[in-house]
Formats: C-alpha cells, sequence, structure tokens
C-alpha cells in the first residue's frame, strides 16, 4: 500500500456520489476508485446480514484491487456493517458516513430535527446512539422516505415525481422542522424536491462534508496523502451497464 494508491469511495449505487463529490473537492490530487453496487440496490430494505455480507464483499474486491483507504459513502452500509469491516480490516483506514446530527443539534440545539434515512439505517443501533448522544434539547422525528433510493438511481432525481413524493412525505412536518438531516447519500441529490415542499427556512444537513474531512485527517495522520500534481478517477457500477456509469458522471457535475 503506498500515497499513490487509490482512495476507494463504496455505495449502493449513485448516491455516494455526493461524497466522492466532497472528496474531489477536498483532495483533488488523489486517485478515486468508485464502486456501486447498483445490481444490489436498495441495500435499505434488505436484512441486516444481506448488507453486511454485500459490504464486506465490496470491501473484499476494493482492497484486493489496491485501495489504501475505504470510504463507506452509504449510510445504511456503515449502520450495518462498520463494526464488522474494521474487525475484518484492523489495519486499514475505514471512514464511514453517519448521519449529520451532531451538525444539526450544534445549529439548532432547541430545534426539531427530521431524520430522512432508510430503513435498515432508522432500526440500527447506531442511530439510536447518536440520537442519545447528541440531540441534548432538540426534538428529533425518525422520517422513513421509501422510493427516493429508486428515483436517483433511475435518473429521476430532478423530476415532478420526486417533488410529488416528498410532497407526500415532507408536506406533513413542513411548519415545525428547524432542519432536515438527510441520513442517505442519495437524498441531496433530490434536494431541489425537498426545498420545493419546505421552502428556505429548514436547513438541509448531510454527512458528505464531515466524511471527507475525516477522510483527509485519517490520510495525513497515516502519511498517506498524495503528492502527484493532479488525481484521477475510476468509475465501475456491479450493474455493468454504461448508462449507470453515465449517470454518476451527470450526479458528479449536479448541483
Ligand atoms: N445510499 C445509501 C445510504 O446512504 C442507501 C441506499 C439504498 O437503500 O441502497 O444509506
Amino acid at each position: 500500500m503506498d500515497r499513490h494508491d487509490p482512495i476507494a469511495v463504496f455505495d449502493s449505487g449513485v448516491g455516494g456520489i455526493s461524497v466522492l463529490r466532497e472528496l474531489c473537492r477536498l483532495m483533488p490530487r488523489e486517485n478515486f476508485h468508485y464502486f456501486g453496487d447498483s445490481a444490489n440496490a436498495p441495500y435499505g430494505i434488505k436484512t441486516t446480514q444481506q448488507v453486511q455480507e454485500l459490504t464486506l464483499a465490496a470491501a473484499r474486491k476494493l482492497f484486493d484491487q489496491g485501495a489504501k483507504c475505504l470510504v463507506v459513502a452509504c449510510n445504511t452500509a456503515t449502520a450495518a456493517a462498520i463494526e464488522l469491516l474494521r474487525a475484518a480490516y484492523p489495519d486499514r483506514i475505514i471512514v464511514g458516513i453517519e448521519p449529520a446530527l451532531k451538525l444539526a443539534a450544534d445549529r439548532h440545539p432547541h430545534g426539531t430535527i427530521g431524520i430522512m434515512a432508510t430503513d435498515v439505517t432508522l432500526r440500527e443501533a447506531k442511530l439510536s446512539q447518536l440520537m442519545q448522544r447528541f440531540s441534548r434539547d432538540c426534538t428529533l422525528i425518525r422520517l422513513p422516505s421509501p422510493g427516493i433510493v429508486e428515483l436517483v438511481e433511475s435518473g429521476r432525481a430532478d423530476s415532478p415525481e420526486a417533488v410529488a413524493l416528498m410532497e407526500q412525505e415532507l408536506s406533513p412536518y413542513r411548519t415545525e422542522l428547524d432542519a432536515l438531516v438527510l441520513g442517505c447519500t442519495h437524498y441531496p441529490f433530490v434536494k431541489n424536491a425537498i426545498r420545493a415542499v419546505v421552502g428556505d427556512r429548514v436547513e438541509l444537513l448531510d454527512g458528505g462534508e464531515g466524511t471527507a474531512k475525516e477522510t483527509l485527517r485519517r490520510l495525513k495522520d497515516a502519511d498517506l496523502l498524495n503528492d502527484q500534481p493532479t488525481g484521477s478517477l475510476v468509475m465501475e457500477n456491479s450493474s455493468g451497464m454504461q448508462e449507470k456509469l453515465d449517470l454518476c458522471h451527470q450526479l458528479l457535475e449536479h448541483t
């Protein structure tokens, strides 16, 4: 393993591109290998054991291909499998994204915070632990958000269907929310649809930037930052479909 090896970024599909975007911004000299497991997405409705098996298989593949570090750009995989991953690869740098609850509670200490995430993330113990640790005087509302992952995976993040779905899921809470934690890496891509429903007053927060900063910190500590002038990007998707790779490139430019 050396500093020129790639940083592997893994998600159940195209959602982790929202994290890759932050990683590329922060570390433009790094070589990235993005692997989306769209053939098996969505992970968020599977059993914990299924998510663990898929995540371990992806990590094995990426480390075997020479990754110097692994970013789990999937809240669902982190919630279900991060401890297993760390036990399987104790000497490797592994960073897992988590819902940005701490950030939300710091910014809205007495506010009402909605947490949008997949079924797996909402039911795993990791989220309850985060909620207990950081909620203090906030009111936290768990918001299951079915259907968004499928919309983003099929390239319909900015569609009228996305606005209709967000209307259905979020309009009951519109007046009481101060912030919304986007606890799934697919969700930042439907920000426009979310905004159309909740307006500009509600702050939208996700863990992408924090995950990128943590990755930088860990690589720096290990003296593994790339010293070449420019970085590179390899995109891979388990679906084997060119359209998925095209979608990944499009989402990388999404604002
Ligand atoms: N992008 C993943 C996350 O952050 C989950 C999507 C899925 O259900 O596959 O949780």
